[in-house]
This record gives C-alpha cells, structure tokens and sequence, in this order.
C-alpha cells in the first residue's frame, strides 16, 4: 500500500525501534586485525601512510595480539617483514621466519586467538613480485606455487591456525591444500583471496611491508578492477580447489563483488577493507571534513551489509571499542 498508509519512517522514530528492526549487525567477532611484524624492529615502528598502525617486533606483536584478544577480536591476520630478501623470497617457507616465529609466540601467549597468515612471497622477494620471475621480467606460475604451499606449511606447521594466500596465482588454493593434507595438516582452513584486484589501494600497505615492485605491476596475475564475472569465475574455482572461505580483497570498490560472490558460493566471504581505504578515512578525519567513527562504523556496515561475514580492518581495535 502507498503513502499515506505506509510511513517508513514510523520505524525510524526512536534508537529502540530502529535498533529493533536494523537488518546488519556489527560486532567485534565480526572483524580481523592485520599486524605487521618486522624481524628489525627494537619494539614498534610507525607506519608513515597508515596513522596508528606500527611495525611491531615479536614481543610487541604478542603485546597487540593481546590488546585485540582482550577487546573481543577473534583473529590477527600476521604479514611479516624479513631482514632478509631474496629473489626466491626464501623468507616466506622458512621455519624459523618472522612470520613462523611470530605466530608461535602469539599461539603460546593468546592460545584462544586465532592466527592467521598472509602467504604471498612479495613481501620476502628483492624484487617484490609474488613469484619467481622468468629472465623477461613475467612471474612464472607453476613454481611459484610450489614455493607458496611451501610457505603455507611452514606456517601452520609453526601454529597458524588459518593460511591466507594471496598470490593470485592459478592453481594454488589447490596445491596448498594437497600440500597441506599430505603434511598432516588437514585440519588448517584456507582463506583463499579469491578475487584480489590490481588496485591503487594497496599502497600504504606496500610502503609498511616494503613490497612495491622494483619494476612493473601486478597487473599480470592480480584482477582487472573493471570485471565482475570473472571475480566469480575465480571465486567458484577456489572453492573447487578446496577453499573453506573466499576474499574480496578491496572492500569499497568492490561492493557489488562482495554480494555477488556471496550469493554464488554460500561460503563464509572474507572482504579486506585495505591500507588506502583505512589511509583515506583517517586523513579526512584528521582534516577535520568528516566524524572518523561514524565513518568507520558506516564503512564497516556496509561492508556486512554487501555480504561479507569477516572483516579485515586496520581499525578493528577502533572499532571493537567503539562497539562495546
Ligand atoms: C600481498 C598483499 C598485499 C596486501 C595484502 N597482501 C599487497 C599487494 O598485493 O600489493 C594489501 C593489503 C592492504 O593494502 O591493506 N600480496
């Protein structure tokens, strides 16, 4: 029935009622905290293009892991940042890398906070490709993937309870999984970052961990921003693979990807709202032009609301107390 016999804003009159009928929840159980942790560091390091968010050594890492445990976070996602790299990133599969032994300390100290890890080779490579390069400068993809169930093992092995790859190369959700299975490891759930866009986004991110590459894109092996179809294509093959979860990886631009994977797949869809995004609200706030954490709060919504049931934000901590 038409106006005036429907209002819609009889549900919109007190906090109660709208509370009553809001169809998105956020919450702190909702949200993951990305944690840099750097072999080099004496304690924490600033991050110049992400305000707040620091480099951190083990011991902060575990300090942090805390403050996130304690504030009802439920995970950490750990990128590590080697004093070493290496044109095979050898950083990222050895079992006494930063990222190894981080989630060890992290799993003894917060044994109920579930760790997981970012497994990609750029942040270990001189040249920071996610793979191995051919002398023409292109990354090449079958033994680059070997190197990446490497490195996933590796990590569970040293305690990740969840291995994250985010490579963007064909084929290695499913040979992490048999790489995985055949270690014993059958029990460790991948996150797979399904649909990765070749994005403006990711820069304060690449300055924190040292991984712009030397030369070139990625555009290559990441996503083209302009296709949503084939975001579902690679989306539906990782679930063939084995993924037990899916990414959207950016969130805002790719709302409409979020939703649309969410309906493909019914799996649990991960979307990681990236260093640029976070970058540009805490710089519009520090401007003064907009109220930080209603903008915060109304990001992360509408990132639940397009479909995504885990969050990955620089401001979970933030936001967890805000909500709480
Ligand atoms: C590594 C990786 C990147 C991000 C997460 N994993 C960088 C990239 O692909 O260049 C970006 C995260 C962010 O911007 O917050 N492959």
């Amino acid at each position: 029935m038409p106006f005036p016999a429907t209002r819609l804003r009889r549900l919109r009159a007190t906090p109660v009622l709208r509370d009553l009928v809001r169809e998105t929840r956020l919450s702190p159980a909702d949200l993951v905290l990305p944690l840099f942790v750097q072999a080099s560091t004496a304690s924490r390091s600033a991050i110049g293009s992400l305000p707040g968010i620091d480099r951190l050594s083990i011991s902060a890492a575990v300090e942090e892991a805390g403050e996130a445990a304690a504030l009802g976070l439920p995970a950490v996602l750990l990128f590590g940042i080697p004093d070493h790299k290496d044109a095979e990133g050898s950083g990222a599969y050895d079992d006494e890398g930063i990222v190894q032994l981080a989630t060890r300390a992290i799993k003894d100290a917060h044994p109920d906070l579930v760790v997981m890890t970012d497994v990609c080779l750029c942040e270990y490579t001189d040249h920071g490709h996610c793979g191995l390069l051919r002398a023409d400068g292109s990354v090449d993809n079958d033994p680059s993937v070997e190197l990446i169930a490497r490195a996933a093992v590796s990590q569970a092995r040293a305690g990740a309870d969840v291995v994250a790859p985010s490579d963007m190369m064909d084929g290695r959700i499913g040979a992490v999984r048999s790489a995985l299975d055949e270690e014993g490891l059958g029990d460790t759930p991948i996150v797979a970052y399904s649909a990765k866009f070749a994005s403006a986004f990711y820069g304060p991110f690449r300055e924190a961990a040292g991984s712009t590459p030397a030369f070139g894109d990625r555009r290559a092996y990441q996503m083209d921003p302009a296709n949503g179809d084939e975001a579902l294509r690679e989306a539906l093959l990782d679930v063939q693979e084995g993924a037990d979860v899916v990414m959207v990886k950016p969130a805002l631009a790719y709302l409409d990807v979020i939703r649309r994977v969410k309906d493909a797949t019914h799996l649990p869809v991960a979307a990681y709202n990236v260093s640029g995004e976070y970058a540009m609200i805490k710089a519009a706030a520090a401007a003064g032009a907009l109220d930080e954490r209603a903008a915060v709060l109304e990001t992360l919504t509408s990132i639940r609301r397009a479909g995504a049931d885990i969050v990955i934000t620089y401001h979970a901590k933030d936001a967890a107390a805000w909500l709480t």
